[in-house]
């Protein structure tokens, strides 16, 4: 990056605006390299000057949001201390980016990828009910009692749980399943299986709010439209 002018770079890092830059500068509160800046025009290179506000170093990080058809067999963290594989290490990027929630090491689907925190905190905010939804195959015919059971509620770990929706994939075969939940606690869908008693042997999430894997295979991921995004926000933000 060329030479920017201190009070855009101090605006385009999200933290004021150009005229409140200009205040921060004004008031003694930019330093520059290790020096206190008061020079209105002064310009900057932000790969090699050094810019702290209020004591905080700044930097421009562009954001990026990816989707990936996650396959079974990677966990879903930035690192792993047992030396599996992450799904991290399937994108291709120089940005520091993290799994937006979590799908479990052997769950396939849809699974957001992103640098911005604020994005991740809206989307998996329990308040935003964000749908999220999967395909299951369980160990057992589920009886319809069970199947009731689940949509009216449950406790799990102390709470009322439940699943919006429980459809049969086919009506002649009650052990493959799509259901709709509205929160993202880790082992969701397995824990409210396994409270009734299922066992749960495939998981794929189908759908997170509006996003699907369409037709990537398994591994593949494609980056989130500027659309999409701001879609998201009119409907969360
Ligand atoms: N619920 C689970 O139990 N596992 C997942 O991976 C996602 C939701």
């Amino acid at each position: 990056m060329n030479q920017i002018r201190l009070n855009k770079y101090i605006s385009e890092c999200g933290i004021a605006s150009r005229r409140k830059a200009d205040e921060l500068i004004e008031q003694g509160r930019v330093v520059v390299n290790g020096k206190t800046v008061r020079e209105m025009g002064m310009k900057i290179n932000p790969s090699v000057d050094n810019i702290i506000v209020d004591g905080q170093s700044l930097r421009i990080e562009n954001k990026v949001y990816f989707l990936l058809n996650k396959p079974k067999g990677f966990v879903t963290t930035t690192k792993d201390d047992k030396k599996r594989l992450t799904v991290i290490e399937l994108i291709k990027t120089n940005k520091k980016i993290f799994p937006v929630g979590r799908l479990d090491f052997n769950t396939t689907g849809v699974l957001l990828l992103t640098n911005d925190g604020e994005f991740s905190n809206l989307i998996t905010h329990p308040s935003n009910k964000v749908p999220r939804i999967y395909k299951v195959k369980i160990d057992r015919p589920i009886s319809e009692e069970h199947r009731s059971k689940m949509m009216s509620g449950l406790t799990l770990d102390r709470k009322k749980s439940k699943f919006e929706s429980i459809e049969f994939i086919k009506e002649s075969n009650h052990v493959w399943l799509r259901v709709t939940a509205m929160e993202g606690r880790n082992h969701f869908v397995k824990n409210m299986f396994q409270a009734l008693g299922y066992n749960v042997l495939e998981l794929e999430r189908e759908k997170f709010d509006g996003f699907t894997v369409d037709n990537l295979k398994y591994g593949e991921y494609r980056k989130i439209t500027k659309d999409e995004l701001k879609k998201f926000y009119e409907t969360y933000a």
